[in-house]
């Protein structure tokens, strides 16, 4: 059993394959959490447990012990007000005006299997031997408000998930003003801190450097995850890499404000949390109800940032992607943004689609445009009809011509936004989130909907279902070009203002379950200009993410090896774009920006009727290459070679599970004046047996490949790339 209680000191052991997760009921009830790390076989608690023994202003919780303080307590979901001064896990607004909420523990439960959270996105198991779970409960007994620790343990994947929920079992009303998924304090300092920063095409790059005894946070305040930071961050040893070294990451399954902290106190511990970002965020707890906050996800790995990443991979495709197209080889698409924007008629679809269907693409994208006046993005989001002028015969008509042609058809959508010059804000004004006297500020001149009003979810859940009954549709993307400002709703009163960026995401979520659940036939993939809501709480709905607005080949190279830290390649859409390039301008060889493309979700975004007859001939390649090494890419294991991050050339590959099969990816982005040798050293190949590289025609030894290397050969230049197939031989 993953999860036992030692009954003798009031010990929780949590194991995974390797790695323990030790929590104690101290003497006083309080609930200490005593190790996290490398699996241990038999756990001492007492050893652990330590106080400083002159511990200077303290505030003692018993007058007759001396040294037993909150301050001091390594704590597993800390509170405030009684003594411990570093971020709380809790903090409640109680009917007295005070903020202090002492938890105590009470009892425990522990269950096979993985509970969902009713309204928001969680892991799943769908083997109930796979996970079990514990709940320890917690209480106040002056004001009653109760708690529940929740952690499920992925046995065989090394992973802890944690949520908890706040229940109000007094008379009163009270207010949370901030509760985290979950918090854990380490008995050192002595780590690197690191995470995926970003901006809008220029997402999720890595970042990392040393805690320094500092507080140091990520957030979002925007009303999305963001593109700016991830909510994912790590601690690790200060020798880790790629491949040693101990790393925890730890990743919120939500989309909405978040924040991610790690501080260090004046004993040199560490106290990390992770949850709903408590700036503007309140929630209004009646009696006999309660909170659940959103579940955090961690792993540890002894084997670097590449064991975490595979951890992180192997974790989500099992336990967060759902539906038919879990395991399910994704179609490679054409989308025909970058090919025509908003200018497109039948005539241009008809030829970019027989052209696209010529070279082998399976999934024609019609992206913005295509509904009300939709020729500009200054009007008409909220008007989900379809512009009949620009498509003579409607969507039915050219989904049944795109499937004709041996494609799938797929819709782009922005439902949660409205345009001010749109027929729906004209008939409801007060629709969007906004605050009465103040002016709307637009962003892409349009405003956010108010999806924690119910009748905005019922609109846009009926008219999106309605185009899906009447269309064939394979694929939707589902997108999200703004942050919210004007935070306000109209049909919620003063007292519950703050709620209104977590309703609105709990509103979302309704929509994706309801849209999702009831069409299981379409795939779906989240965007937010590009990747700015690329988080697993979209992904348990829509199995994959458009990655990034930035096409270009080079940028790419960053942007796809950050997002690869935490997210499954299989859910980072990638696509072939045109050069020069539409965000930097720069000229990238096809061949790169086909390697590149390979190495996620593959897909085209250019104008295919407008390329050479040499282009055309080295897009069927690259299209029937991706079609046979999908398997690998989409369900293999992912391994890191080279950074972008650290110099000039970048490598990765993709091993299939039982080693039979790899492919390598080499990048170069300058070309070097008398450059040395290029020998790259492989990955998790079995050295016992050899492999025929199929582009060199030759075979190597897996225990050659990884000792000594592959020798990379290439012409001379700029932006150059290659790629080399293995195969048991
Ligand atoms: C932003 C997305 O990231 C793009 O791919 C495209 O769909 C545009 N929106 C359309 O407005």
């Amino acid at each position: 059993m993953a999860i036992r209680f030692v009954e003798y000191d009031r010990s929780f052991i949590l194991e995974t394959k390797n790695s323990s997760y030790v929590i104690k009921v101290t003497k006083h009830d309080f609930l200490a959490h005593i190790y996290y790390g490398k699996k241990i076989r038999n756990y001492d608690c007492e050893e652990s447990l330590v106080f400083p023994k002159e511990p200077p202003l303290c505030a003692r919780i018993t007058p007759e012990d001396e040294v037993y303080c909150l301050d001091t307590l390594p704590q597993e979901y800390p509170t405030s007000g009684r003594g411990d001064y570093r971020h709380p896990a809790l903090v409640i607004d109680n009917t007295d005006g005070s903020r202090i909420v002492e938890l105590k523990y009470k009892d425990f439960n522990i269950v096979k299997g993985k509970p969902t959270l009713a309204g928001l996105p969680s892991l799943y198991s769908e083997d109930e031997n796979d996970v079990s779970t514990l709940e320890i409960r917690l209480e106040d007994a002056l004001t009653n408000i109760e708690v529940s620790l929740f952690y499920s343990i992925f046995e065989n994947i090394d992973a802890i998930t944690r949520w908890s929920i706040v229940r109000n079992a007094g008379n009163e009303t009270v207010n949370i003003n901030c509760a985290m998924s979950f918090s854990i304090d380490f008995s050192s300092c002595d780590y690197d801190f690191m995470h995926l920063r970003g901006f809008w095409a220029r997402e999720r790059f890595v970042e990392r450097f040393p805690l320094n005894k500092l507080s140091t946070q990520i957030d979002s305040t925007r009303g999305a995850s963001g593109h700016h930071h991830n909510p994912f961050f790590a601690i690790l040893s200060k020798n880790a890499d790629e491949e040693n070294g101990f790393v925890y990451g730890f990743n919120l399954v939500y989309s909405g404000n978040f924040i991610g902290r790690a501080g260090v106190d004046q004993f040199d511990n560490t106290r990390v949390s992770m949850g709903i970002n408590p700036n503007d965020f309140s929630w209004e707890l009646k009696t006999q109800t309660s909170f659940a906050t959103p579940e955090a996800v961690m792993v540890f790995s002894s084997n670097g940032i590449g064991g975490m990443s595979r951890t992180f991979h192997e974790l989500y495709s099992k336990h967060l992607i759902r539906g038919k197209f879990k395991s399910k080889e994704r179609p490679i698409l054409i989308n025909n943004w970058e090919a025509t924007y908003f200018d497109f008629n039948r005539h241009k679809i008809d030829d970019l689609t027989q052209k696209a269907s010529n070279l082998g693409v399976e999934l024609f994208v019609l992206d913005d445009g295509w509904f009300g006046e939709r020729n500009t993005d200054k009007k008409s989001l909220g008007d989900w009809f379809e512009n009949k002028e620009k498509l003579p015969g409607g969507l039915k008509s050219l989904s049944e011509d795109v499937h004709k042609k041996g494609m799938q058809f797929g819709l782009w959508f922005e439902p949660e936004m409205i345009s001010p010059d749109s027929e729906l804000y004209r008939k409801q004004p007060d629709w969007c989130l906004h605050v009465e006297g103040r002016s709307r500020s637009e962003s892409r001149y349009q405003l956010v909907l108010d999806l924690s009003r119910k009748d905005v979810r019922e609109y846009l859940i009926n008219c999106i279902q309605e185009i899906f009954d009447n269309v064939d549709i394979d694929y939707v993307k589902w997108d999200m070009n703004r942050n919210m400002s004007e935070v306000g709703s109209k049909l919620l009163p003063a007292s519950k203002q703050k709620e209104i960026p977590h309703r609105y995401i709990l509103g979302l979520y309704e929509i994706m379950d309801n849209l999702t659940t009831n069409n299981p036939h379409i795939l779906f993939e989240s965007c937010s200009s590009g990747g700015g809501r690329f988080d697993p709480g979209m992904l348990y709905y829509m199995p994959q993410t458009w990655t990034s607005d930035n096409t270009d080949a080079v940028d790419r190279l960053k942007i796809q090896y950050g997002t690869s830290l935490v997210y499954p390649l299989s859910t980072i859409g990638s696509h072939v774009s045109a050069v020069p390039n539409h965000q930097v301008n720069r000229i990238t060889p096809l061949e790169m920006r086909g390697h590149v493309s390979m190495s996620g979700n593959m897909g085209y975004e250019l104008d295919v009727t407008n390329i050479s007859n040499d282009e055309t001939e080295q897009m069927k390649a690259q299209i029937a290459i991706y079609k046979e090494i999908r398997p690998l890419v989409q369900f293999g294991e992912f391994y890191r070679i080279l950074s972008p991050f650290e110099g000039n050339e970048t490598s990765w590959m993709f091993v299939s599970k039982d080693k039979t099969s790899a492919v390598v990816f080499w990048f170069r982005v300058l070309a070097q004046p008398n450059p040395p040798a290029k020998i790259l050293k492989l990955k998790a190949l079995n050295p016992e047996w050899d492999y025929r590289i199929i582009e060199k025609d030759k075979v190597l030894g897996g225990d050659m490949l990884m000792n000594s290397g592959l020798t990379i050969s290439v012409e001379k230049g700029d932006f150059r790339s290659i790629m080399y197939r293995l195969v048991k031989n």
